[in-house]
């Protein structure tokens, strides 16, 4: 979905996914290393080709058009950032979001029976996900803009911050008995989009993706079952998921 928003090829797709993957979840320090130098290439060339085509209906090409009320345009290195940040977290985010859901429903076969028979109850397994296994383990850094006190720990003006978005989502004292998977329980307030100026941006389309793929995945695949034990889960501090999750139907 965010390749056909932002304008990648259908035939990069395959090959994007794999530098993608390979930059949140590396598998090595020189395949990571890799990945980013071959994924920033590859955005250079896709906006340099938009740059020189007919314009056409994607983000990446409106951006590439857009211009504020001075004439001001984005540089080339800020496009590339900002389709890096868009693809990024938009695709591996959401990938995550999905396997998750259906991997915890798999081992939670009662409340799996429970969405078979009101499909309506897919939407409270995607927030229950969001909260329980959500796909972003931390929000990027914080700077102290003066001293202060957090739980008893002075951080001085200028320390970094890691606000463990996973573990807030986990606190017994907001969420009672927040270890169990619970599709009845009141998920309001959840952290797994963020909180704040920064708050996700993209939260609306990843609440829809991860339904419909839900829902048409449950309606298609009636007997759906693990078909061995999940993969391991991905390394690193950004994001939760399993490297793979076999089933069958
Ligand atoms: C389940 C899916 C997703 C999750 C769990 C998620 C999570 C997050 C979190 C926690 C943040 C805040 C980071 C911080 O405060 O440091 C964030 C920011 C952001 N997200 Fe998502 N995201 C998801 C899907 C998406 C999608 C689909 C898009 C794009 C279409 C997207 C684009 C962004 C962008 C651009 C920001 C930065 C916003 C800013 O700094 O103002 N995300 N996301």
């Amino acid at each position: 979905v965010i390749c056909e928003l932002l304008g990648v090829p259908e035939l990069d797709r395959a090959a994007f996914r794999e530098m993608s993957t390979e930059t949140v979840a590396p598998t090595s320090a020189e395949s990571e290393y890799d990945a980013f130098v071959r994924l920033a290439a590859y955005l250079g060339e896709l906006i340099e080709d938009k740059r020189c085509s007919p314009p056409a209906d994607d983000l990446l090409s409106a951006l590439i058009r857009s211009a504020d009320d001075d004439g001001d345009r984005l540089s080339p290195d800020e496009l590339r950032g900002m389709a890096f940040i868009l693809l990024i977290a938009g695709h591996e985010t959401t990938v995550n979001l999905i396997s998750n859901a259906v991997r915890t429903l798999l081992a939670h076969p009662g409340q799996l029976a429970e969405v078979r028979a009101d499909m309506s109850l897919v939407d409270a397994v995607v927030e229950e996900t969001l909260r329980y296994e959500g796909p972003v383990e931390n929000a990027t850094f914080r700077f102290a803009a003066e001293p202060l006190v957090i739980a008893g720990t002075p951080i001085e003006a200028g320390d970094s911050v890691l606000v463990g978005l996973a573990a807030a989502d986990r606190d017994d004292s907001r969420c009672p008995a927040a270890d169990r998977f619970d599709i009845h329980r009141d998920t309001r307030g959840h952290l797994a989009f963020g909180h704040g100026i920064h708050y996700c941006l993209g939260a609306p389309l990843a609440r829809l993706e991860a339904r419909v793929a839900l829902r048409t995945l449950l309606d298609r695949c009636p007997d759906l079952a693990l078909d061995g034990p999940p993969g391991p889960w991905l390394p690193g501090m950004l994001i939760r998921g399993v490297r793979s999750l076999p089933v069958r139907w």
